[in-house]
């Protein structure tokens, strides 16, 4: 946790939780038994010590202990996230209602009207339950192309209209399968792209199956050949060298400060890949010198954070994942209001400052295994005169 945002959510979250609590408690005290009573109160007194254990510690520290398979330990938090965030909004938007209610119609003596009223507070507290429904079983499947047109600056003429097709944020895991991989890649595909870029996050954990992933990227087909760099799970798993060997020999090229040019008639366009660039550490240290002179020059950075210097350095666009355009998002007041806006001014699209960045929302979730407002993405970037 780094930002205040992060404390003021716990706070509220830990708030709501214990009134919660007490109201379940209060309402079992008069329908049950003494002993019933007790029970339901040790439980949630161990529901809540398995959670704080469980986000303080890491989930995956606990699954660890007792050797869990990863697919477990997505579940399981996606369980308690869901739970912890969805009751969290419920009861809020419960507790609002309410007060309006009572502002609204004070002395109201209508049964009829006020079991209306109990019935639009138990539908508020159910709603974001059904929006994360909604988000886990129709949107985050729901595939689209989003074609861009990027302006460069002096860009090669022959370089005119060169389709760049963007996969990220895989995350090949208990939920998503090789399946709807397969069908994206197949749409990538139909996209006859010159170069297919792959900006990282293939698995979520160490355990998922980063081979099936891999074998799926490779069916990518490109003139110009695969070149991916890794994201922020590879190295959390520790699997970056695993997946550059891996990848070398299926014919995706990781490129980790590393370039490759690419010649398209008399134009070059040099791509360029980096490692994870932690938020806040030393961005892009010695990536300049992969810069070509005269060519396209294009950065693979999996943390879009990295644009403005990658700019100064002297890309001419950055191709980025990293935010998943926020994964759940909502417009209020034609802002979009989404978790990665309080962590980079990078979320998703088309940014253009000196030089151009495009930041994809990518295929796979995370945490909570539902997509709100953001739904998954195959980009397909067409370089421009600007
Ligand atoms: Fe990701």
């Amino acid at each position: 946790m780094h930002n205040p945002f992060d404390y003021l959510a716990l706070v509220i979250i830990f708030l709501t939780q214990w009134c919660l609590s007490r109201q379940l408690l209060k309402a079992a005290r008069r329908r049950y038994s003494r002993r019933a009573v007790s029970l339901l109160r040790a439980a949630l007194a161990a529901f809540y010590i398995l959670m704080a254990a469980a986000f303080s510690l890491g989930i995956s520290v606990v699954a660890d202990q007792f050797n869990l398979p990863a697919a477990f330990e997505q579940i399981a938090g996606a369980v308690a996230q869901i739970w912890l965030f969805g009751s969290t909004a419920g009861y809020l938007l419960y507790l609002g209602w309410r007060l309006l209610a009572r502002r609204v119609w004070r002395s109201d003596p209508d049964p009829a009207r006020r079991h209306l009223i109990r019935a639009t507070g138990g539908a508020l507290m159910a709603a974001p339950f059904a929006l994360v429904g909604y988000g886990t079983f129709v949107e985050r499947l729901r595939f689209r192309v989003r074609e861009v047109d990027i302006p460069i600056p002096h860009l090669p003429g022959d370089l005119v209209g060169l389709r760049l097709a963007q996969v990220s944020d895989i995350h090949l895991s208990a939920f998503l399968s090789e399946k709807d991989l397969a069908r994206v890649i197949d749409c990538a595909n139909g996209l006859r792209p010159h170069v297919a870029l792959v900006t990282g996050d293939l698995i979520t954990d160490a355990g998922d199956p980063l081979d099936a992933c891999l074998q799926q990227l490779a069916r990518l087909r490109a003139e110009g050949g695969i070149l991916a760099c890794m994201g922020n799970h590879e190295y959390y798993a520790r699997l970056e060298d695993y997946a550059e060997r891996q990848g070398a020999r299926l014919g995706i090229r990781f490129l980790r400060r590393q370039a490759v040019p690419l010649r398209f008639g008399r134009g070059v366009l040099n791509v360029a890949g980096v490692d994870y660039q932690r938020s806040g550490s030393h961005y892009l240290h010695d990536a300049e010198r992969l810069v070509l002179p005269g060519a396209c020059n294009v950065l693979l950075s999996h943390n879009p954070d990295v644009f403005p210097v990658a700019a100064r350095q002297g890309y001419d666009l950055t191709v980025s994942g990293h935010t998943h355009g926020g994964q759940v998002s909502v417009e209020i007041l034609h802002q979009q209001v989404n978790p990665a806006r309080f962590t980079t001014p990078y979320v998703y699209g088309l940014y253009r400052e000196k030089a151009a960045a495009y930041v994809t929302r990518g295929i796979g979730t995370i945490g909570i295994p539902a997509r709100i407002g953001a739904p998954p993405e195959i980009a397909l970037l067409r370089l421009r005169k600007a």
